[in-house]
């Protein structure tokens, strides 16, 4: 047996008896143990590559092993490998800096978190109490994290498991024309109606209980929905007229994954307060964060803020925000992904026209989503919401078929999502995308009509 087969098996065999994985029925999981990975391509220990089109957890934007993020980690972790958030940090000062410099005016100032999920939690505990309100209205198809309140604001099946959850958080319908709540047929329609039924949402629980309202830009992992041209104003004006906290979540779309480095930038539209997480470092150390607008910030000038966490600002955390920030601008990683959409648009209609399983291909910058359905008439979800079992065969069949292709993209409910790093080169991507392509002929026989 090889060395590398001796980690691979040791790895398995360690990762089986003692590691507990997420969101997952421990006993019923074959992780593929990773041996490297290095740009947009990572490779299992049998020889395996795959192109990364899911860019790990949506994460990697600055793709794998980047050599000038690597050497600001070693170059950090030989300086000063950890600093109490109690003191300044040099690292940490400039992340702040860099992080406030590239988000909307009147957002000056950074909370710092391990990830998203405390992202999140934080902001709106930052919402209550500058409000002294306590609900949050938060949309249907969305993801928060995982921690109580940010799983309580989630809506999707995962908080189901930790209901009751806290609470004061009410949900409300976004626009998503394809499958429109409101039975718009038209990109404004849906946006004039979305924006009714939440100013409705907003009377019937009374504007002066609401501190704040959360929602994903460019909802994420429940669909890749870029909403309609104005929805995003009418949200942030439906705020001002109650003096609602508007509290953008672009842990996934933010930093470059939409082509701005905030997606709600794209729209014009300043938030109050901004999570951040996953791109703003690749996850190469675990980071995250709240902007906070000088208002809010200033609620706290003479008032202790509560929370706070041991690695808030963490040294090795923030030296790669630095890094990371800088490489987005010698590299003009923005351009590079707004390129990656102008390719990706095309290819997929082009994959759509040749799939009757393709019900609706839609996104932007490197944030992509292939809607997959029984049925382009009735609209059919290839497998039904939240399918597990047998009800979900047709979606793993297409991963599997994906990967024996040496594609790795990500999936959820019946969707396909095109999400590489931004610094795939067009080559890989018209490789990969050739790969689904192919990997769409598993599942185009389920089609019923
Ligand atoms: C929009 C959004 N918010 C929050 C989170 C939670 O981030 P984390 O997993 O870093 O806690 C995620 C994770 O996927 C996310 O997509």
């Amino acid at each position: 047996m090889t060395t590398d087969h001796r980690i691979a098996d040791s790895t398995l065999t360690n990762d089986r008896r003692h590691v507990f994985h997420s969101w997952s029925a421990q006993a019923q999981i074959n992780p593929v143990a990773i041996a490297g990975a290095e740009g947009s391509w990572m490779w299992d220990f049998d020889g395996n590559r795959y192109l990364d089109f899911s860019s790990q957890l949506i994460n990697v934007n600055l793709g794998h092993q980047h050599p000038k993020l690597v050497a600001a980690i070693q170059e950090a972790a030989g300086r000063l490998c950890t600093v109490a958030p109690i003191h300044a940090d040099a690292d940490r000062s400039e992340a702040a800096r860099l992080i406030a410099e590239v988000a909307p005016d009147a957002l000056e100032k950074v909370f710092f978190t391990n990830g998203g999920a405390e992202a999140t939690e934080n902001a709106m505990r930052m919402a209550r109490l500058h409000t002294g309100r306590q609900k949050v209205l938060a949309m249907y198809r969305s993801y928060h994290g995982s921690t109580s309140g940010s799983i309580s604001a989630t809506g999707d099946p995962r908080r189901w498991p930790s209901e009751p959850s806290v609470p004061g958080v009410v949900h409300f319908m976004g626009p998503y024309l394809y499958r429109s709540s409101f039975h718009a047929t038209t990109e404004s329609e849906e946006c004039e109606r979305a924006l009714a039924h939440l100013d409705e949402v907003v009377m019937f629980e009374g504007a002066h209980t609401i501190a704040a309202v959360i929602l994903e830009p460019v909802v994420g992992t429940n669909g890749i929905l870029v909403p309609p041209p104005r929805y995003l104003r009418g949200v942030r004006d439906l705020c001002d007229r109650h003096g609602i906290v508007l509290i953008a979540d672009e842990v996934m779309a933010g930093f470059g994954r939409c082509g701005e480095w905030f997606s709600i930038q794209r729209w014009d539209v300043a938030p109050d307060l901004i999570c951040f997480a996953k791109g703003v470092n690749s996850g190469y150390v675990p980071l995250g964060g709240v902007i906070v607008s000088d208002e809010i910030a200033a609620t706290f000038d003479d008032r202790v803020y509560p929370g706070g966490l041991t690695y808030s600002g963490h040294a090795l955390a923030c030296a790669s925000a630095v890094a990371s920030i800088n490489i987005f601008r010698e590299e003009d990683v923005l351009g590079r992904a707004r390129a990656l959409g102008d390719a990706v648009g095309p290819a997929l209609a082009k994959i759509a026209a040749k799939h009757p399983v393709v019900g609706e291909v839609r996104g932007l910058g490197a944030f992509w989503a292939i809607e997959l359905v029984r049925s382009r008439e009735t609209r059919e979800m290839l497998v039904p919401y939240n399918a597990s079992g047998a009800d979900a065969k047709p979606m793993r069949d297409l991963l599997a078929a994906c990967r024996e292709r040496g594609v790795w993209p990500f999936t959820h409910f019946n969707r396909l999502h095109v999400t590489p790093p931004l610094t795939t080169s067009l080559a890989d991507l018209e490789l990969g995308l050739g790969r689904i392509d192919d990997a769409l002929t598993v599942v185009d026989r389920y089609v019923t009509d």
